[in-house]
């Protein structure tokens, strides 16, 4: 039985992750801030934590509180990362340098293999911002450590996509530009499976997305569908942001990191290697 830490168990994909594990009768052990958390559903629609076999409470920017954590443990699981905790940790604290404790570690405990939650965009990004730059410094580290590494790098979440919902029942969705690039978004439960297929992998960076490719416009029709509602879209034209770009650059480093990371989603087509079931139509209609 492989003995698996997940770190980030308590979030969106973690959760679905814990769940999978248990499922296929991984030794479990579980990484988190607050342990309330573990008897509380999730949100989105991501599951209530099964038992764990070990709990561990520890804040990964603490190195003191992750000593030993990695001993006896045959996998690292991170999806660790900042997205809208408001604890005023920032990206490099996180992403980059609680990841980063995590890898030591790891080193230490000679752990076989550390799984990263990372993300899918061009590599060659003119502006990646504070939030990709963090994470992908941490993938330097540790593709250069000397535990075998597997980088995943997802589109979007099925999560994230309850954006277009508050906006559709509200009757108007705003998309940045025309609305034509496009994605293909996966669900918690794909991605979890996913991963946990790929601990055999060695060594690899693997791209993943969901099984549809769509236009903003055309999942913004999807959640008026589920009102009902009249089809009210606002484009909103890029070259309008720019201003506040640079504006929140100067203000915050946080919610430009935010920004940029978003802007970037927005107005970039995220297309990756098609995986899993689920359909964006039918999670709009099971969330509201
Ligand atoms: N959303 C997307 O579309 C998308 C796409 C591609 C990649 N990603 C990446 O995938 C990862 C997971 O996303 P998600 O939606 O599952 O995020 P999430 O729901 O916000 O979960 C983040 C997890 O990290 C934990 N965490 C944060 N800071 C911590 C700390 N200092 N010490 C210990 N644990 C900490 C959180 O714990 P608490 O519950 O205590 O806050 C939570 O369990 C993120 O790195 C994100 O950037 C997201």
């Amino acid at each position: 039985m492989k003995r698996v830490l997940v770190a980030g168990a308590t979030g969106y994909l973690g959760r679905y992750v814990v769940t999978a594990l248990k499922n296929h009768e991984f030794y479990t052990k579980v990484l988190v801030r607050h342990p309330d958390k573990l008897s509380q559903r999730g949100k989105f629609l991501a599951p209530s934590i099964p038992n764990a076999d070990e709990v561990v409470i520890g804040d990964i920017t603490k190195r003191e509180t992750l000593k030993h954590i990695c001993n006896n443990i045959d996998y690292v699981f991170s999806s660790v990362g900042i997205t809208t905790q408001k604890d005023r940790l920032t990206f490099n604290d996180v992403d980059f340098q609680g990841n980063l404790n995590l890898l030591k570690e790891a080193e230490h405990s000679h752990v076989d293999k550390f799984m990263y939650i990372h993300v899918y965009l061009d590599d060659d990004l003119k502006e990646a911002g504070p939030l990709i730059e963090a994470k992908k410094r941490f993938v330097k580290a540790l593709i250069e450590s000397n535990v075998d590494h597997i980088i995943v790098r997802p589109t979007g979440y099925f999560s994230d996509l309850t954006q277009f919902l508050k906006m559709a029942k509200k009757g108007r969705v705003y998309l940045i530009g025309d609305g034509k690039t496009r994605i293909n978004p996966i669900h918690g439960e794909d991605l979890a499976r996913f991963c946990i297929q790929s601990f055999s992998e060695e060594n690899q960076t693997l791209d993943i997305g969901g099984p549809e490719i769509l236009t903003y416009e055309q999942i913004a029709y999807l959640a008026f569908d589920v009102f009902n509602q009249k089809k009210q879209i606002v484009h909103i034209p890029v070259g309008f942001l720019k201003p506040a770009s640079v504006g929140l650059k100067l203000v915050s480093k946080h919610y430009y990191g935010l920004y940029r990371f978003f802007m970037n989603v927005m107005t970039n087509n995220v297309i990756a290697p098609m995986y899993g079931n689920h359909k964006i139509k039918n999670y709009f209609n099971d969330i509201v």
